[in-house]
């Protein structure tokens, strides 16, 4: 396995596309309300990104995908398709991943959004989910190993009786949207490979609500549910290791992690 090292400068660049990633999802946030549809907030997206940014939405035909955002509601895991037959409902939850490639280079984040008023359950989802995300990214160093991200995020899922999907990985990323290494969200402490300074990958947790298995929607060959049909929940940013830490490339302005 070969894992790329990014120099200050291939990194200056994913902190522009990063940024432009992070500033879609602040951007799409009020248009996510009871009545739209998920192709509405795609188009939004799109234009926003093509014609604001001067940036390209990286799904848009990525191995054959239709659309330029990535928009999943309730029981949906990951990958959902906007379209204009999927109106949004007071009490669903989406996610909404966003990835760009400004310059050359990628920026690929995710969050959640409550349409209309949240119901008790979900938020408890979403939330213990953006936890798992926030304390993945917490110990994120050089030294630290895959593993360790896995087991964090393993743990907190599961000490919560939420489960860890196993499909879908977190992955390396730069002039290449997905590349080594997988950055799996289960695992064991100090196992798998060991995080240098200028490794560059996201995360992104997957958690269920009940049983972890998932299936593919063959009709359409991308949209990902639960296999119970119960909710799932992710939310992802974009990284690179530091000398001593982490910069989240893809932080929005009401983050933690979030630098000037
Ligand atoms: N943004 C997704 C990820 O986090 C990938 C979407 S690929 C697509 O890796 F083709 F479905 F858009
Ligand atoms: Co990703
Ligand atoms: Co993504």
């Amino acid at each position: 396995m070969t894992v790329s090292i990014k120099t200050p400068d291939q990194i200056e660049k994913m902190r522009v596309a990063g940024q432009l990633a992070a500033q879609v999802l602040d951007m799409i946030g009020p248009h996510v309300v009871p009545g739209i549809t998920t192709d509405e907030l795609d188009s939004i997206c799109h234009d926003y990104i093509v014609n604001t940014q001067n940036a390209i939405p990286a799904p848009l035909n990525y191995n054959g995908f239709p659309k330029s955002i990535c928009t999943s509601v309730n029981e949906v895991v990951c990958h959902g398709i906007p379209s204009a037959r999927k109106v949004l409902k007071d009490g669903d939850i989406i996610n909404i991943d966003i990835t760009v490639i400004k310059d050359g280079f990628h920026g690929d984040t995710s969050k959640m959004f409550h349409v209309g008023k949240p119901l008790k359950h979900a938020e408890r989802l979403v939330s213990i989910t953006q936890e798992c995300l926030y304390k993945a990214i917490d110990i994120v160093k050089p030294g630290i190993t895959l593993g360790d991200i896995g087991h964090v995020i393993q743990k907190h899922a599961e000490s919560n009786y939420y489960s860890v999907v196993r499909e879908y990985c977190g992955h390396g990323i730069g002039e290449v949207f997905h590349e080594e290494p997988q950055v799996l969200h289960y695992g064991k402490k100090n196992t798998g490979l060991e995080l240098r300074e200028g490794m560059t990958f996201t995360i992104e947790p997957m958690l269920n609500a009940g049983k972890r298995y998932v299936k593919l929607n063959k009709k359409d060959g991308w949209t990902v549910t639960t296999k119970d049909n119960r909710l799932s929940a992710q939310w992802e940013h974009t990284m690179v290791v530091t000398n001593n830490g982490v910069e989240v490339l893809t932080a929005r302005p009401d983050e933690p992690f979030y630098k000037r």
